[in-house]
């Protein structure tokens, strides 16, 4: 299977806009491409306003820049802003990772697949799967979004250590939103994530608004050609 598996450092961290950005880069050059969130929760949940731009939840902005609709992009979906095994087993449910990776296959087909991760890489889907089982599982070429400012090394590098001893293959790490203007703080994390995690650290400008030809000109300067290509 031909794709990145975009996972990060926590919730909250830019995997959707950084995954938006991927699949409308790519889709401009005219290649095929198909977005999965293998699990989605927190619909229940009013989306805080961004800027002057009101952004979409995960599947619907994945969807906009895939050319696909929300539901092929998350057929699992939940209310409450939870763990997926709890969002799950509050619906009465219990995830089937089997199923979950067969969905992942189909719906690449043979076009390049954009996945974005659920969470950070422990975040468990059912008690004895995680989500770094899954990438594993995938064996795509894993991204991993994190934060530009204090605190990052320490996520980053545990992120790190935790993918590659599920012997993951990191790409790259992607710190986002990366300011026009960073400071000495943000400029030494990026530093210093690359010399000691001894990994790629690209950026990914602050996205004004969710629209399609911005997520594809903001994916454009990132170098996903070369995170493609065969190891
Ligand atoms: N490049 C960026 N442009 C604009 N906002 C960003 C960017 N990167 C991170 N953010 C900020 O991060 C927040 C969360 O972004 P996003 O929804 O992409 O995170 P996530 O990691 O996908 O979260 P979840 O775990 O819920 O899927 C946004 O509300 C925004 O404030
Ligand atoms: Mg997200």
């Amino acid at each position: 299977m031909r794709g990145l598996f975009v996972t990060g450092t926590d919730t909250g961290v830019g995997k959707t806009g950084l995954s938006a950005a991927l699949l409308a880069a790519i889709a401009a050059t005219g290649d095929p491409v198909r977005a999965y969130k293998p699990v989605l929760t927190g619909l229940d949940e009013i989306p805080a306003p961004r800027g002057a731009a009101s952004w979409p939840p995960d599947h619907e902005l994945l969807a906009s820049a895939a050319g696909m609709r929300a539901e092929e992009v998350a057929p699992l979906r939940y209310g409450p802003a939870a763990s997926p095994h709890l969002a799950a087993g509050l619906a009465s449910e219990r995830i089937d990772p089997a199923a979950l990776l067969a969905c992942a296959r189909a719906t690449a087909a043979d076009t390049t697949l954009i996945v974005e991760g659920v969470g950070g890489l422990l975040v468990p889907l059912v008690d004895d799967y995680t989500i770094c089982d899954l990438a594993a599982a995938l064996e795509l070429p894993v991204i991993i979004a994190a934060r530009p400012g204090l605190g990052t090394i320490n996520h980053t590098l545990l992120t790190l250590r935790a993918a590659r001893a599920a012997q993951l293959d990191v790409r790259a790490v992607v710190l986002t939103p990366w300011p026009q203007q960073p400071d000495a703080i943000e400029r030494s994390n990026r530093e210093t994530i690359e010399r000691l995690g001894e990994i790629e650290v690209a950026t990914l400008g602050l996205l004004a608004s969710p629209a399609v030809t911005e997520l594809a000109q903001a994916g454009a300067e990132l170098p996903w050609r070369r995170w493609l290509a065969p190891a």
